[in-house]
């Protein structure tokens, strides 16, 4: 059985399309049932009661002072009686067209199944171009923060099916809107595959989504940042990387402005000061209780790693400005991307590892 799950809040002309269009892809190739959780303030209960009692196919569970489109989703997780659960939009921008073919994917063997407006066919012209902006921007952050988000190309669009064992016994901590995302980093599948669709212009109307919305969003990407401890451990390093300039300028400016030093002292100075403050901190913040053995040898590590990483930082900015023509400023971008990178994994892997070398016990005596 396939749960169709729809949040609406006032959604009272699109609710019967809906229903119609559900019908007419599905009736007599899948069974289903379609779950309304409404936090409507107009008199769409009304219209969804008189729907219930027209189509055996349709509940509805109406939260009274309740607003929230995850956890409306949350509450239509926990009615719903199908092995298969999917989660749409009451306003058409969702085309119920593409159920059937995200259906079979899962019988394919997928665990979840997400249309995407980001893959080749697919197209989200449905929006304006300060939404398509706001959602680039949203994606990017996702993606960016979140290494389980990233295989995802439309993380936000609202719309996916999944097998009930993807979220079962999985604790979920709905906030804001993006359902979706919560799955994708707490759940538990193994294979995720995209559709591609046309995002279509919205039936009535206009948008629910708010600033507020958008805040907490921000909130949430950050919350599941920290529940994933190698997405916050990367930001913890690129947090202490900026105080590590900081400290950089305030030592520099004092020893040439100030003390009246050359530059090239000041420079080097400043660089080594802010290189052990980075060290110290990566030491009892980024890479907490992480450190093995003598702290003298992981110094002696991170300073390795980090002068690799200046060559490749040099080495990029080289290439890309003298082979590549690019623009100074990119080329250096590019540059400190790289080298950040290098440190990032090396001194994971290597310099806090939490493994010691792995020296053979027999060896280690002879
Ligand atoms: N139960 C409930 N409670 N439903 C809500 C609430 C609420 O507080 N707020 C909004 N909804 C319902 C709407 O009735 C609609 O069915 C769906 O959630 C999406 O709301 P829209 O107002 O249509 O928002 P949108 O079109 O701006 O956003 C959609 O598209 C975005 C893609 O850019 C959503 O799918 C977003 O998740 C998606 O990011
Ligand atoms: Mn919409």
């Amino acid at each position: 059985l396939l749960s169709i799950i729809i949040p609406t809040f006032n959604e009272r002309q699109n609710v019967p399309v809906m229903i119609e269009r559900i019908d007419q892809t599905l009736l007599g190739s899948v069974p289903y049932e379609i779950l309304f959780v409404d936090d409507s303030t107009d008199d769409t209960p009304c219209v969804l009661a008189e729907m219930a009692r027209k189509n055996p196919r349709v509940r509805f569970f109406h939260r009274m002072g309740e607003r929230g489109l995850a956890t409306a989703v949350m509450r239509g997780f926990a009615e719903a009686r199908g092995e298969v659960l999917a989660v749409m939009d009451a306003d058409l921008q969702h085309p119920p067209e593409l159920l059937p073919q995200m259906f079979q994917a899962i019988e394919q063997g997928y665990d979840l199944v997400i249309p995407s407006r980001f893959v080749p066919g697919g197209d989200d012209g449905g929006l304006s171009p300060m939404r398509k902006l706001v959602s680039f921007g949203a994606r990017m952050i996702g993606r960016t923060c979140l290494t389980k988000v990233r295989p995802c190309t439309d993380p936000t669009g609202g719309f996916f099916m999944l097998r009930r064992t993807v979220i079962e016994n999985v604790e979920l901590h709905p906030l804001g809107w993006k359902i979706l995302m919560e799955i994708l980093v707490r759940g538990r599948y193994k294979q995720m595959v995209e559709i591609p669709y046309r995002f279509q212009r919205r039936l009535g109307d206009r948008s629910k989504m708010s600033l507020r919305e958008q805040i907490q969003y921000i909130r949430h990407v950050g919350r599941l940042m920290k529940a994933s401890p190698e997405d916050w451990r990367f930001f913890k390093f690129l947090l202490v990387g900026l105080s590590g300039v900081g400290v950089n300028l305030v030592v520099f400016t004092f020893l040439f402005h100030m003390l009246g030093q050359r530059e090239l002292t000041a420079a080097t100075v400043a660089a080594t000061v802010s290189m052990f403050s980075n060290f110290l901190l990566h030491d009892r913040f980024t890479w907490r209780g992480m450190g093995r053995g003598i702290q003298w040898i992981r110094l002696i590590k991170y300073g390795l790693v980090s002068s690799l990483g200046l060559m490749i930082q040099v080495g990029i900015i080289c290439i890309s400005l003298e082979w590549w023509g690019w623009h100074s400023l990119m080329a250096n971008l590019a540059g400190i991307a790289g080298g950040t990178l290098w440190n990032y994994i090396a001194n994971n892997r290597w310099t806090w590892s939490a493994q010691e070398w792995a020296v053979p016990a027999k060896m280690r005596k002879s």
